[in-house]
């Protein structure tokens, strides 16, 4: 692809723009190669970013995949650590030959997930009367819920054991006194639990520091930052489809609140969007394809989820709600991934604006009724109908899907700089002359 290194140092946030798996984790550890380091912002190991390197898979939960390329990779702030999830993973690099320690910097300031997080994420989403939001029951909101209540606990709190044990025993029992009412009895042992977080403590002990000080040093010295955001724009908890969505700021403010790097450092915005759009889990989906080609686009692209294994609802890209993530994080550019996944269609079907009870809808709705009766308006684009799997170059795209690409980036006012036609680092397109080429040349 022969991208050079860049020219001047700059701090850029990569993060999805739609509702998760847009193809972050592949975006991110190829571009990782041209930043010092690479920090995950929020959410926890309900992420899932699959990257390829040749006949290697990694799927990385809570590490910025930064660290396959040896770069420093850093969990900040605004995440919430299943210390036991993080050395898993820790190992499974490890066992690939990857050094991690030394290159992994935990925040002392993230939040600590705990296994009763878990026990009160499956009682809330099985309570009569609640929705159920189809999570990934890892205990993500309910670790989020304790740390917005102040009743958390800190990664540095876990270190030091005069401040854990009580803050532990108080938030355990808290948990198990809801299940108790509830009429369950959890099976939960505190004691061995609380044995077990002090074992892993000590553990990580050694990667764990100020990261907002390291990243303001490092930014200091000159060096460059890329933030890997994790889910997407639509699941974000303001911004996304409340109250379908996860319980973090995914969008590009949470890079700011989630590391302590102030917007005053931050320099560009990249979004990553399928060519296509998914979704795991429940909530509104206006262009959801709920016939056979839903069913296509799922086996083509391989679309079950990379944590729970879960079939993705497919559907056709969304015009109006790629205009939306845009305001929202103000990209400069955007990635569009799996763009061989449709190589086969005849049509390809695209929402290029909303309808409501015969009226046009111009802004995003706030609820999901108003989401519920969306009618997309779509206009249909020629398939090309050739293989672009692999295509490394902007001009050996076949004319019909160069005007697919050209059609979203003038339907959603961002310039499409980047195009990926398969998992590989080597299958990606950087499309001369874009502000994204100027970004990574
Ligand atoms: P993330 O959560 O945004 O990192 O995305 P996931 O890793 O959950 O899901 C994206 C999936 O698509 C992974 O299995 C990737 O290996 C795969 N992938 C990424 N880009 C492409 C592409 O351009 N074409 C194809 N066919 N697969 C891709
Ligand atoms: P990556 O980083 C896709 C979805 C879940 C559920 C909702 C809330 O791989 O893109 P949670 O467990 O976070 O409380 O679940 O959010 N979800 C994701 N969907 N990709 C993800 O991460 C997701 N992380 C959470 O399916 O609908
Ligand atoms: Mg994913």
């Amino acid at each position: 692809m022969g991208l050079a290194i860049m020219s001047k140092a700059s701090n850029v946030v990569i993060l999805g723009a739609q509702w998760g798996d847009e193809g972050k984790g592949k975006v991110v550890d190829l571009f990782s190669e041209h930043f010092d380091v690479v920090a995950r912002y929020q959410g926890g190991h309900n992420a899932g970013h699959t990257v390829h390197i040749g006949d290697r898979k990694f799927v990385l939960k809570l590490i910025p995949s930064g660290i396959l390329r040896g770069k420093k990779a850093v969990i900040g702030n605004g995440l919430v650590v299943d210390p036991a999830a993080l050395l898993d993973e820790i190992r499974m690099l490890e066992a690939a030959g990857l050094q991690v320690e030394g290159n992994l910097f935990i925040s002392n300031r993230a939040q600590v997930l705990l296994p009763s997080h878990r026990l009160m994420e499956k009682l809330g989403e099985a309570r009569p009367g609640r929705v159920s939001i189809g999570t990934t029951s890892r205990g993500i909101g309910p670790c989020y819920e304790d740390k917005i209540a102040r009743r958390g606990m800190r990664i540095g709190d876990l270190l030091d054991r005069e401040v854990f044990e009580p803050l532990f025993d108080t938030l355990v029992a808290e948990h198990r006194a809801a299940a108790r009412a509830l009429g369950v009895d959890d099976g939960l042992d505190p004691a061995s639990i609380r044995a077990e977080y002090e074992k892993l403590a000590e553990r990580i002990r050694p990667m764990v520091c100020d990261t907002a000080r390291l990243l303001h040093d490092a930014i200091a010295a000159g060096q460059s930052v890329m933030f890997e955001g994790a889910q997407g724009t639509m699941l974000d908890i303001d911004h996304g489809t409340y109250p379908f969505v996860t319980s973090s700021s995914a969008s590009a403010g949470g890079a700011c609140t989630g590391t302590g790097v102030p917007p005053t450092r931050i320099n560009s915005v990249i979004g990553v969007s399928k060519a296509y759009i998914t979704r795991v889990g429940g909530g509104p989906f206006p262009t959801e394809a709920l016939d056979s080609w839903g069913g296509q686009i799922r086996n083509r692209g391989n679309e079950f989820g990379s944590v729970t294994g879960r079939p993705r609802r497919c559907g056709w890209f969304d015009v109006p709600l790629m205009r939306y993530a845009a305001m929202i994080n103000g990209f400069d550019s955007l990635v569009v991934t799996k763009l061989d996944v449709l190589d086969e269609m005849e049509k390809i079907p695209v929402c290029v604006a909303y309808r409501s009870g015969g009226q046009d809808v111009t802004d995003m709705p706030a609820t999901v009724k108003g989401m519920a009766a969306l009618e997309p308006v779509y206009e249909c684009l020629p398939g090309w109908q050739s293989s672009t799997f692999g295509i490394s170059s902007y001009n050996e795209l076949p004319p019909h899907a160069r005007d697919y690409l050209d059609f979203l980036e003038k339907q959603s006012g961002v310039e499409v700089g980047c195009i990926s036609t398969g998992p590989e680092r080597n299958q990606t397109i950087v499309k001369p002359n874009s502000h994204f080429a100027r970004l990574f040349t």
